[in-house]
């Protein structure tokens, strides 16, 4: 039976997609929520609304991200908040991107446990920097639904355009080689502690993010599928 056409259930927890830029996470936190019908929260992509409407959090969060620099914990954190707290919540979510620093996690452990959630499962996944960069470089957006592309691995089928809705396709302007080095540092200083900090609470899954995307989103529901066996 094809992948997608499996029953899988209720996810009714968050799923965390923690690895670094360009390894994956956005590609299969689409996947799999909407294999569970669950709302896909990503922080990157929450951020980038707030700087297209020139909100005051886009308007902090603009050069910082420009820079590759993490938006201080407080904003992100106010700003997740009020997101899980709507009604799509209520079964799950995916989270892509978040948390990213150990105060992060923190909190976002103390508002599971207030909203009744279960421990989050978290998805790690492992790549080493050659392949990041290759993707990062290569990778288009589509403008209207979000879609990713790669240039070298997930070419459209006409250069430039959604093959799904014909949107245009752009590149994230902290996708240029420039900034690549200062996200790889601020993922390793502040984000890959998360790393250690999830495996002693026996909640992390690590996936070898290098392998195809349909390898990796087997491998992906093989570990959800375990993850909600064990609990
Ligand atoms: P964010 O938008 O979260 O970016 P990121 O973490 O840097 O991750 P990316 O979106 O670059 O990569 P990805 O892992 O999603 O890979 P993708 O699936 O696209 O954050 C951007 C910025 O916002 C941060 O730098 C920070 O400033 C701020 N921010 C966000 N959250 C924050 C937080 N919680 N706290 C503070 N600041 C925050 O894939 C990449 C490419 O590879 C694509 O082209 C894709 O087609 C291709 N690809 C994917 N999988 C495969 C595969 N298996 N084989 C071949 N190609 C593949």
């Amino acid at each position: 039976m094809a992948l997608e056409q499996r029953p899988v259930g209720k996810l009714d927890r968050a799923l965390i997609f923690l690895g670094p830029p360009g390894s994956g996470k956005g590609t299969q936190a689409k996947v799999v929520a909407a294999k569970y019908s669950v709302p896909h929260l990503s922080t990157g992509d929450m951020l980038r609304d707030h700087i297209a409407k020139s909100t005051p959090l886009g308007l902090k969060a603009k050069p910082l991200m420009e820079r590759g620099e993490l938006v201080p914990d407080s904003l992100v954190l106010k700003m997740v908040a009020e997101r899980i707290e709507r009604p799509d919540c209520s079964h799950g979510f995916v989270f892509d991107g978040f948390p990213r620093t150990v105060t992060q996690a923190q909190y976002l452990g103390e508002l599971l446990r207030r909203q009744g959630f279960e421990q989050p499962f978290v998805i790690h996944m492992v790549i080493g920097t050659a392949l990041l960069i290759r993707r990062i470089t290569g990778r288009r957006t589509c403008k209207v639904s979000g879609e990713i592309y790669n240039v070298y691995d997930r070419p459209p089928k006409v250069e430039g355009i959604c093959d799904n809705d014909g949107g245009e396709l752009i590149q994230r302007p902290d996708d240029r080689e420039e900034v690549i080095g200062p996200r790889l540092n601020a993922y390793h200083k502040q984000t890959a502690p998360l790393v250690s900090y999830y495996r002693r609470l026996g909640l992390l899954h690590e996936i070898d993010a290098s392998k195809s995307v349909e390898e990796v989103e087997q491998g992906i529901e093989q570990a959800v599928a375990s993850m909600r066996g064990a609990r």
